[in-house]
């Protein structure tokens, strides 16, 4: 898809479509209104019709429109003018790219962009324009031996702005959204690879591939390489099965010399079976997409790399099977983590922490600024917050502040959740330091209370993406989340953001 940023009036713009908006009880856009008053009141006539009303998402597509250059008009609906904000925005452009596909043209120009989005600026705007754009268009069928049948007719679009202020801003505002979609496409694409393919040396090569492709620095450590560095506790979770474990470091270093790295740590393990503790039938299948803390590691990794983003980072992955073979891990069995705490392991499904927890303590290692791990970790999150928001845990509120600012403004959002120490009760055992389970209540906060014990040393958030990395049901598929909330979050560091918009909701 070939996107480009230009200004024009939609009754001159040569294209197969002109997209404008009308908002509820049939208010026209600035656009919309252009093409009425060139057309003799056509859209007008249509709207008294009732032949659409401006519902938000709804769509009617007119051809012959008299008086303009392009062969079709759309009208998409906006919904209340007040209310058309961020997810509104989000879901007209949406509703727009999937009509077009199914259209016989191959451009489009946008006017959709044109609109006034509330606390946002043409960079925000077409920021979100591309990456909606990008995500209507996402397919995954490369496994299927003949390709899909369902028609996508779109190569090129024009999103538009007319104020003469606006291009150069929507111009940051595109390329940061395309870095950010291929980052994200890259994400969902490794989520939805199956675990026969998508194994911890998998995940390695992807991440060597990466780093030949931008000039990184990457090391894949092995299993002699963690047993000999005394990371237990993630060697465990390999024990029970066929594949190898790998620990895998990218670092991207762009930023100042002596400037401290960001480090991404992501759960890479490519299929969890719960190990001996073994999971139910139902839906285990959904376990591929456990490495998707990995995967968003190497997709924001590459974004930031398309954008050459002047900053110092390092994006480590610990990656593995869960498996429970004969060697497994048994409940009850005790371990000595990197950092030298025991660990009982009660638990085998309680994976992704102990993989978490040496990688973090690896971490250390780097010096870093801040350490942010993504984890697909418990299902408890996806009972707190659901499919809508990732759960954020930090030991720095400022440091929270900065990643929820991230996700509102990139439409990937986080909710903050507590740490106290009231929720480290649980977590006690009788044999070791640590219990890796805390009983059923409040799990997602146990699991990251865990991960606290090993991240005291440096300003650190977790983010428990296990309700927002894929969605189940009949769309099944991972989302790309949360590369465009750690992108964002990175060009807010590096100091590349042209959004004044910095307000939460
Ligand atoms: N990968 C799962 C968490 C998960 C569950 C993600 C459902 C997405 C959907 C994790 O390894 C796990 O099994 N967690 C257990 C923890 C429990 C044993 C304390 C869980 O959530 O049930
Ligand atoms: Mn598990
Ligand atoms: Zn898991």
């Amino acid at each position: 898809m070939k996107f480009s940023i230009k200004s024009g009036n939609p009754e001159k713009l040569r294209s197969a479509c002109v997209v404008v908006g009308v908002y509820a009880n049939s208010k026209l856009s600035d656009a919309a209104a252009r093409i009425d008053d060139v057309s003799k009141k056509f859209l007008t006539k249509l709207l008294h019709q009732g032949d659409m009303d401006g519902k938000l998402g709804t769509t009617l597509l007119l051809h012959g429109v008299a008086g303009i250059e392009s062969s079709r008009v759309l009208l998409v609906g906006l919904g209340n003018e007040k209310s058309f904000t961020e997810s509104a925005f989000r879901t007209a452009i949406s509703a727009a790219i999937k009509l077009l596909n199914s259209l016989g043209g191959e451009d489009a120009a946008i006017f959709l962009t044109d609109l006034k989005v509330r606390k946002h600026d043409a960079a925000w705007r077409a920021r979100q324009a591309t990456l909606v754009t990008h995500e209507a268009c996402y397919r995954f069928d490369s496994l299927k031996s003949k390709p899909s049948p369902a028609k996508q007719s779109l190569k090129k679009v024009d999103f538009i702005f007319s104020r003469s202020n606006d291009v150069k801003l929507a111009n940051h505002g595109l390329a940061q959204g395309e870095a950010m979609a291929i980052g994200s496409n890259f994400t969902k694409d490794l989520g939805n690879l199956p675990g026969n393919m998508c194994t911890p040396s998998y995940l390695a090569e992807q991440a060597m591939a990466l780093a030949k492709e931008f000039k990184l620095d990457v090391q894949v450590l092995d299993r002699d390489e963690m047993a000999a560095l005394g990371m237990n506790t993630l060697l465990s979770v390999a024990r029970g099965s066929h594949e190898p474990p790998k620990l895998i470091v990218l670092h991207h270093m762009l930023g100042k010399k002596n400037e401290k790295p960001v480090v991404l740590v992501g759960k890479g393990i490519t299929f969890d079976t719960g190990g001996i503790s073994l999971k139910p039938g139902p839906e285990m299948d959904e376990m591929k997409y456990d490495m998707c803390g990995a995967g968003s590691v190497l997709g924001t990794m590459k974004a930031a790399a398309l954008l050459k983003l002047p900053i110092n980072l390092i994006g480590i992955i610990a990656a593995a099977e869960n498996m429970p073979g004969s060697k497994a891990t048994k409940p009850g069995d005790i371990v000595t983590s990197l950092a030298g705490l025991t660990i009982e392991i009660l638990n085998t499904d309680a994976e992704g922490r102990l993989v978490l927890c040496d990688a973090l303590t690896y971490a250390e290692r780097f010096d870093p600024a801040c350490v942010v791990d993504i984890a697909t970790l418990t299902g408890a999150c996806v009972i707190a917050l659901g499919h809508v928001a990732s759960g954020l845990y930090s030991n720095d509120d400022a440091f929270a502040a900065e990643l929820l600012d991230a996700g509102q403004i990139s439409g990937d959002r986080a909710w903050q959740m507590p740490l106290w120490v009231e929720y480290h009760e649980g977590l006690k055992s009788n044999f070791a330091d640590l219990a890796n389970i805390a009983g059923r209540a409040g799990g997602s906060i146990t699991a990251a209370r865990f991960l606290s014990s090993f991240t005291e040393k440096y300003t650190w958030a977790h983010l428990d993406i296990a309700g927002t990395a894929w969605k189940s049901g009949k769309e099944k598929g991972a989302t790309g989340r949360p590369v465009p909330l750690l992108t964002h979050f990175l060009i807010a560091r590096a100091g590349m953001e042209k959004n004044i918009s910095r307000k939460r909701s």
